[in-house]
């Protein structure tokens, strides 16, 4: 079956006075039709860095997407596309949603107008038509009093309804892929449970693929079928979400799931937070770029990039352990 998306050896780079910022160092990963698929890992992985890519999206210069990357969408190379192509994409095939409402919505239009101005350089809808769209759209994403919340701007709204709202212009295009980059990082947990709901429910409704972008794995138990775990600009594992929280093979994997509590274990639980820092993406190492806060490292490990291993379908890790010579 070919994949909706498939993110095969994307590298991303930014160039600064201090040196070339590998942000992401050879992603690989798919997205198939109606998929959700969570990427998850710590702060300065290189999530956004890839979403930003998928999204057309990285400024070059400063960016740099190296040659040899590959983003495939339903079997055509993005990064081959020039801007109107892109724009056509973005209007049409796939749609982000950040975690900071308030910063991409334009605070001098009403949100009415947003919506709708969408809608209009997409479709051949008349602006009154849009409007009834733009209705059923915050109808459909729970914004109450629509017809009066549509006259509003952005600063008007609470930060729940201002993600709300967001999730309603990305869905103006229906997208056959929504990029959601920690779009519950700033609001409340009651609210962060409800807007995961909500995106759960819409891509079971429209069938549309989903990738959620979270540093946190707790979030996205619920959600995703399947998760991709980065480290240092790198995947280090992938799997379903069974195979990851049941079976996770990789140590920062393994190190991840201890920091998140568990519903499913009654007593009290003791949550370890993973000690020491990511390296500097400046000069990452030549081994595997983990080693450093890894229990089991080896001589190897600092040496040599790890290779990946499958275990389960579709379950991988780049790690050392798995070789068949590595102590088990
Ligand atoms: N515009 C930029 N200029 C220089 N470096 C950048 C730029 N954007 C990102 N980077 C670097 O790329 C790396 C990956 O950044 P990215 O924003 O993708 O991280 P992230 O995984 O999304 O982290 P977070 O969880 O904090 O959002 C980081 O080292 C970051 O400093
Ligand atoms: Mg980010």
């Amino acid at each position: 079956m070919s994949h909706l998306l498939e993110v095969k050896d994307l590298k991303v780079s930014y160039h600064s006075y201090a040196g070339e910022v590998q942000s992401v160092r050879g992603v690989n990963f798919t997205v198939d039709t109606g998929e959700s698929v969570a990427i998850v890992g710590e702060s300065g992985c290189g999530k956004s860095v890839t979403a930003k890519t998928i999204m057309g999206l990285i400024q070059t210069p400063p960016g740099e997407i190296k040659k040899g990357s590959q983003i495939l969408f339903e079997g055509k190379n993005l990064l081959d596309m020039n801007e109107k192509e892109w724009q056509a994409y973005r209007g049409s095939d796939c749609a982000i949603v950040f975690q900071d409402a308030l910063a991409a919505l334009n605070p001098t239009l009403t949100i009415g107008r947003q919506i709708t101005e969408k809608i209009m350089i997409h479709t051949d809808m008349n602006k009154e038509d849009a409007m009834k769209e733009a209705e059923r759209l915050l109808t459909l994403v729970g914004i109450p009093n629509p017809a009066k919340r549509l006259k509003q701007y952005p600063h008007e709204f609470s930060g729940g309804m201002r993600q709300r709202a967001m999730i309603a212009i990305a869905l103006a295009c229906q997208p056959k892929l929504l990029i959601a980059d920690e779009p519950t990082t700033a609001l409340d947990v009651t609210i962060q449970a409800d807007i995961i709901d909500l995106l759960k429910d819409l891509q079971k409704e429209f069938q549309m693929a989903v990738i959620m972008i979270t540093h946190d794995l707790g979030i996205v138990a619920d959600i995703a079928t399947k998760i991709v775990v980065m480290y240092a600009g790198k995947v280090v594992e992938t799997g379903s979400n069974y195979d990851v929280f049941y079976n996770p093979r990789h140590p920062y994997t393994q190190a991840l799931l201890r920091a998140v509590p568990r519903l499913d274990v009654e007593e009290d639980q003791e949550l370890e937070s993973i000690e020491g820092t990511p390296p500097n993406m400046i000069a990452p190492p030549a081994g595997c770029a983990f080693c450093t806060r890894c229990k089991h490292c080896m001589k190897i490990c600092q040496k040599m990039e790890p290779p990946t291993y499958e275990f389960e379908d579709g379950h991988t890790a780049q790690c050392w352990l798995y070789h068949e010579y590595a102590q088990k």
